[in-house]
């Protein structure tokens, strides 16, 4: 069954905002590198990648659901942050905001009786559960760190030895 108008607008919608995630991550890395903490500018610049391939995987799905995937331009991200903590911070804010966006595109999903779109989903709906944790996580670590440096360049360390895991 192709897909219907009003389902490839939202799905469009969507690649758009996980462009914008990555968009927003890749500055955040930038903002790491200038505050010198490498390990997290490369966690964040991997993370800019992942959503480069989440939006890639609605791109593709809606092509192969005999649509059209259409580019709308993408915002300019936040640029400058107050602390490491601020942007994990906001990591884990823009998160969740995202799985609400995902919830938001599952209803349509239902509404437009489109079962092959809420199964492309629910891969995306487990995604969020691991991003609002891996973030949230970052966020209670650095509480803990606060003020000591030796504890926080281990930490950067740590996240300096994330490797790319394909999205399938
Ligand atoms: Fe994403
Ligand atoms: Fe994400």
């Amino acid at each position: 069954m192709a897909i219907t108008q009003k389902m490839q607008d939202a799905l469009n919608e969507h690649t758009n905002q996980e462009l914008y995630s990555s968009y927003l991550y890749l500055s955040m890395s930038s903002y790491c590198e200038s505050i010198n903490l490498p390990g997290f500018a490369h966690w964040l610049r991997i993370q800019s990648q992942e959503e480069y391939a989440h939006g890639m995987k609605i791109f593709d799905f809606i092509n192969d659901r005999d649509g059209r995937a259409i580019l709308h331009p993408i915002g300019q991200p936040t640029i400058e942050f107050e602390s490491i903590q601020d942007v994990m911070q906001k990591t884990l804010e823009h998160e969740r905001h995202v799985s609400s966006l995902i919830n938001k595109l599952y209803e349509v999903a239902v509404t437009e009786n489109d079962v092959a779109t809420q199964i492309h989903l629910q891969w995306f709906i487990t995604e969020q559960i691991e991003e609002e944790k891996t973030a949230n996580d970052l966020v209670e670590q650095l509480k803990l760190i606060s003020g000591q440096g030796d504890a926080l360049l281990l930490l950067d360390r740590e996240l300096g030895a994330r490797s790319l895991d394909p999205v399938e």
